[in-house]
């Protein structure tokens, strides 16, 4: 059986130190906000060279909070990608906000430009394209739409952490989390910098963004009984922590180990029954994604070859029952090209060459 991800396995160099530091952890009781979190999110913010970070409870309440920083009036206009997880646009519905879909580029998994720039209205308030499967949405092209209109780019960078913002044309490359107003990250499991359980973090090179967002997660509190804001309940815990340190030190590695794969997939995978996406130059590929017409057939293919593979995401927002009655009147050709024709290969960074030569076998042989 090749898995589609295997954490254990991906993991296990560190599980020893993990546990030794949970253990003094447990014995200090310094369980949620503490020393380990502040570390990490110096960490965080380090490597993705921002000014500031503060962790939270999951991405889909980074997004929330984020927006909620910004001090909208209620039912202001939020443009996301058609293609994207759930959270993107509940998170907007959380922040008492409206989000207005723009469909992504042809095959491609990123916010198509021309769409944005006709979607643009003076009821816009903010921008928060994808970095969908770690590819990187053209920010520079984002902000120059934006000009001097007063509109807020947030980006959702679940998918990417590590990437660099292939869109500034400079020889000192940025990365992403530290190129936007405000940037959003899911620390859930699978994601290439996952904790053990639910986690997220936000990143600005804003003060006053950073200031309020850090009580914002707190019941609207910095000091102990002193609350000023109607906040969430939405902190990271220690333990989380630990597991996030430990981790971040691999994460590039793990993310060069992806692009790897990622380019025999792009080289090797050669028959006309399957369709490539393009992936910005940077991408750190959280998932990687080909295009089927006959998905059905791909996916008889892969089963009977004991090769696991997923969908992201099988329904693209206007397609969600939840969503249905607001986006019902609109198409969004490309991300739903995406959602009807998409299968994700495995990319698990520790895929021997064996077992990569033979997915592509497969797949070139259908
Ligand atoms: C693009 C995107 N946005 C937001 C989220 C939400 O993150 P979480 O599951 O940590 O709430 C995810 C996670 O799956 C995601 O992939």
């Amino acid at each position: 059986m090749i898995k589609f991800l295997d954490l254990y396995k991906q993991d296990k160099l560190l599980h020893n130190v993990i546990l030794k530091k949970i253990k003094k952890l447990i014995k200090k009781g310094d369980f949620i906000l503490g020393k380990e979190v502040s570390l990490f999110e110096n960490n965080f913010k380090k490597f993705c060279g921002s000014n500031y970070a503060i962790s939270c409870a999951n991405g889909t309440d980074a997004l929330t909070l984020a927006l909620k920083a910004l001090d909208l009036p209620k039912n202001s206009e939020v443009l996301i990608p058609a293609m994207t997880y759930c959270s993107t646009a509940f998170s907007v519905f959380n922040a008492g906000l409206r989000p207005k879909l723009v469909d992504t580029e042809f095959l491609k998994p990123t916010i198509c430009l021309k769409d944005l720039k006709k979607k643009i209205s003076k009821k816009t308030k903010v921008i928060l394209p994808v970095h969908l499967y770690g590819s990187t949405a053209n920010l520079s092209g984002i902000k120059k739409l934006i000009g001097k209109k007063k509109i807020f780019l947030i980006d959702d960078c679940a998918q990417a952490h590590g990437a660099y913002d292939d869109s500034i044309k400079l020889k000192l490359k940025k990365k992403i989390g530290s190129t936007t107003d405000i940037s959003c990250f899911s620390l859930y499991p699978g994601k290439n910098l996952g904790a053990y359980g639910d986690a997220g973090i936000i990143t600005t090179n804003n003060k006053k963004f950073y200031n309020k967002i850090r009580k914002l997660r707190n019941l609207g509190s910095e000091k102990k009984f002193i609350h000023d804001l109607v906040g969430m309940n939405s902190r990271l815990d220690s333990i989380q922590a630990i597991i996030l340190n430990e981790k971040l030190k691999r994460l590039n590695l793990l993310n060069a180990k992806r692009k790897i794969i990622a380019k025999r997939y792009n080289d090797e995978i050669q028959n006309s029954k399957i369709r490539k996406i393009n992936y910005s130059d940077s991408c750190v590929y959280h998932q990687y994604v080909i295009l089927a017409k006959d998905r059905n057939k791909l996916i008889k293919i892969l089963s009977k070859n004991n090769i696991q593979y997923g969908f992201h995401y099988p329904y693209s927002i206007n397609q969600l029952n939840v969503f249905k009655k607001y986006f019902k009147k609109n198409k969004y050709d490309n991300a739903e090209i995406l959602a009807k024709e998409g299968l994700s290969l495995p990319i698990d960074p520790n895929l021997t060459y064996k077992q990569i030569s033979f997915i592509i076998k497969t797949i070139n042989g259908m």
